[in-house]
């Protein structure tokens, strides 16, 4: 049995990564592949804990902590969820990987890109995905996406909007560095129209498919 595909989807909040996941689950699905859906943090039951403690916890939580809490999720639901399923043959869609902590917690925060990558793939032995795509938007238009879903705002969305500037430089700068591996999509076009973007590049490296 050859190895599953595996595909994540970063964007800053707001920028629509899980509505054009859920898209490419029923496209893929529809086509007769067996899909795993899942995410960072909380792919996992630990990792539900874990994102309790890291969007919602009152109090200050420390950078660095925070990238440790994000880090062990990230061990966990590769280890126990993502590798068995790719192994299966399965393709693993996935909302945010290590690429959010290098644009979260390396820039926004100030960790450092290279330390914390350097982090999230030694809690993952190395793994990386086939594709990633990067939903990018302005910060200032997905912020009044988020405004109008009129949802209680988590510890990151609200931090302010330079926080918000330097996650999407990061992102860009991380696509830029591995075009193989990203496709940068602009998230303010039409949701069917990006959905072709996605499934075009999916297919394309999709020989495993
Ligand atoms: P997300 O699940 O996309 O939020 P929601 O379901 O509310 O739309 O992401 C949760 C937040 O966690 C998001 O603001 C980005 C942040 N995050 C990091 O800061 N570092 C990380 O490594 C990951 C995976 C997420």
């Amino acid at each position: 049995m050859s190895r599953g595909l595996w595909i994540t989807f970063e964007g800053g909040d707001g920028s629509g990564k899980t509505t054009q996941a859920e898209l490419l689950r029923a496209a893929l699905e529809g086509a007769g592949h067996s899909v795993v859906r899942t995410r960072e943090p909380g792919g996992t039951e630990v990792g539900q804990r874990i994102r309790d403690i890291v969007l919602h916890s009152r109090g200050s939580l420390t950078p660095r902590a925070e990238a440790l809490l994000f880090a062990a999720d990230r061990s966990h639901h590769v280890e126990t969820l993502v590798e068995p399923a790719l192994a299966r043959g399965e393709t693993v869609i996935q909302d945010r990987y290590l690429d959010s902590s290098v644009a979260y917690q390396g820039a926004a925060r100030s960790l450092g890109a290279d330390e914390v990558r350097e982090l999230s793939l030694w809690a993952t032995g190395g793994a990386l995905p086939d594709v990633t795509v990067l939903l990018d938007i302005d910060p200032r238009i997905a912020r009044a996406r988020l405004d109008a879903a009129d949802k209680p705002f988590d510890r990151m969305e609200a931090e302010k909007a330079e926080f918000h500037a330097r996650v999407r430089d990061a992102f860009l700068a991380l696509a830029a560095a591995e075009p193989g591996r990203f496709l940068v999509v602009d998230a303010t076009l039409p949701v069917d129209e990006i959905a072709g973007e996605i499934l075009a590049r999916v297919s394309s490296v999709g020989g495993r498919l």
